[in-house]
């Protein structure tokens, strides 16, 4: 029989990547999902790619009452996907107490649900941002959490906290916390791919929107950095290969690999980007120029993080395969896809 995952913010971006690589592996996948940041329409770009239909209700896991109820009917869950939070910086620094409500209320629910039916595997979407800018590069999972630059990388950090003193005190429960990097790209069909609501403000959006026409003109947030060309560093990562390190990380739980009841990755490249990098590989892949400008710093910017995802490589026998250049040309086929152009 196959084992039942549910996927908490299974309509979103990381999100419906992931469910599409379950239904794959032939898991039968439970979403639920308040559509607060996606579409419904989201389920029809994965029946198309997968031909199969994940389950799905819309509720609030912030309302105890209601995520009850849904544990109370689907008691025999093998494990879960905890993708839903609200995850705009900008925003957090303006409504803190509504992301440390959300991100933070939503999982205490989950977890009270998960101790009282004996649930044992959770698998949590944990940030890169809880590093901040780190001493050392590439950066570890050994390396000290630094003060969050915002609410929303606090609930990030809180919410690792909450989770490990939950499992010490109920050790039946095991989680995998994985830390990602900078997730950007679709799938390679074009039917689901990332969908920010109004102006974007993460780097890859804005970078297509641009190029379709929606934007001006792209601003480069600094290029006087101590990086080789001015510009801030990460470590972009195809969401495809992102979403495939939650099927092992579920495997993993599943057939009980885990060495300790807490475990955590980071999922990255291994490989830093300047900004001029991300637009240099957008340019060469869509044939098209770019309008864009340097402006001056964004604040609460780290000026270069990439990860060593080494453990994961080794541990989980996971590695991120699709390079920049693909990753920028299914950003901008989705987008063209989208947009219709
Ligand atoms: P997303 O906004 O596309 O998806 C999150 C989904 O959760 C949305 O569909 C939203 O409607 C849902 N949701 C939010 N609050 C909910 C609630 N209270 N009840 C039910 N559903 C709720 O975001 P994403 O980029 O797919 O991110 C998924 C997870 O990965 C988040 O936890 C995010 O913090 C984390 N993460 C994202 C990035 C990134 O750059 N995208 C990087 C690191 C970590
Ligand atoms: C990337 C680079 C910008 C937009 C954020 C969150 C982080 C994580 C991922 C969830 C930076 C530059 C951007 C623009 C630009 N999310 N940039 N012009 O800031 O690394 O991470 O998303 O956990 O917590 O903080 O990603 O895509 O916003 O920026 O020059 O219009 O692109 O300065 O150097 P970031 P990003």
């Amino acid at each position: 029989m196959s084992k039942k995952i549910l996927v908490t913010g299974g309509i979103g971006y990381i999100g419906s990547h992931t469910v599409v690589e379950l239904l794959q592996q032939n898991f039968e996948v439970f979403i639920v999902d308040n559509l607060s940041n996606s579409h419904i329409s989201v389920l029809e770009g994965i029946e198309k790619i997968t031909g199969k239909k994940p389950h799905f209700t819309k509720l609030d896991l912030v309302n105890k009452l209601a995520v009850e109820q849904y544990f109370t009917k689907h008691h025999d869950i093998d494990a879960v996907i905890h993708f839903a939070a609200l995850k705009s910086v900008n925003e957090s620094v303006a409504e803190p107490l509504k992301y440390y409500q959300n991100n933070l209320g939503s999982l205490i629910n989950l977890l009270s649900n998960m101790i009282s039916l004996k649930l044992n595997y959770l698998v949590f979407s944990s940030s890169c941002t809880i590093y901040g800018q780190p001493d050392r590069l590439p950066v570890n999972e050994e390396a000290p959490k630094k003060t969050p630059l915002s609410p929303y990388g606090n609930t990030k950090q809180i919410a690792e906290e909450i989770i490990l003193d939950t499992i010490n005190a109920n050790d039946f429960i095991k989680a995998i916390s994985l830390r990602y990097f900078n997730p950007i790209g679709s799938h390679p069909s074009s039917l689901i791919g990332e969908l920010p609501l109004g102006i974007p403000n993460n780097l890859v959006p804005y970078v297509t929107q641009t190029a379709a026409g929606i934007r001006q003109q792209l601003k480069v947030y600094g290029n006087d950095y101590n990086t080789s060309d001015g510009t801030c560093i990460r470590d972009y990562i195809n969401v495809v290969d992102l979403a495939k390190a939650h099927v092992v990380a579920v495997n993993r739980l599943l057939e009980n690999k885990t060495k300790e009841n807490f475990e955590v990755f980071n999922l990255g490249t291994g490989k830093g980007y300047s900004v001029l990098d991300v637009i240099k590989a957008f340019e060469k892949v869509s044939k098209k120029k770019l309008n864009y400008a340097f402006t001056e710093r964004r604040s609460g910017d780290v000026e270069q993080v990439w990860a060593d995802a080494t453990k994961a490589n080794k541990v989980l026998g996971w590695k991120a395969e699709i390079g920049l250049e693909e990753t920028m040309l299914s950003a901008w086929n989705w987008e063209k896809k989208y947009r219709g152009i």
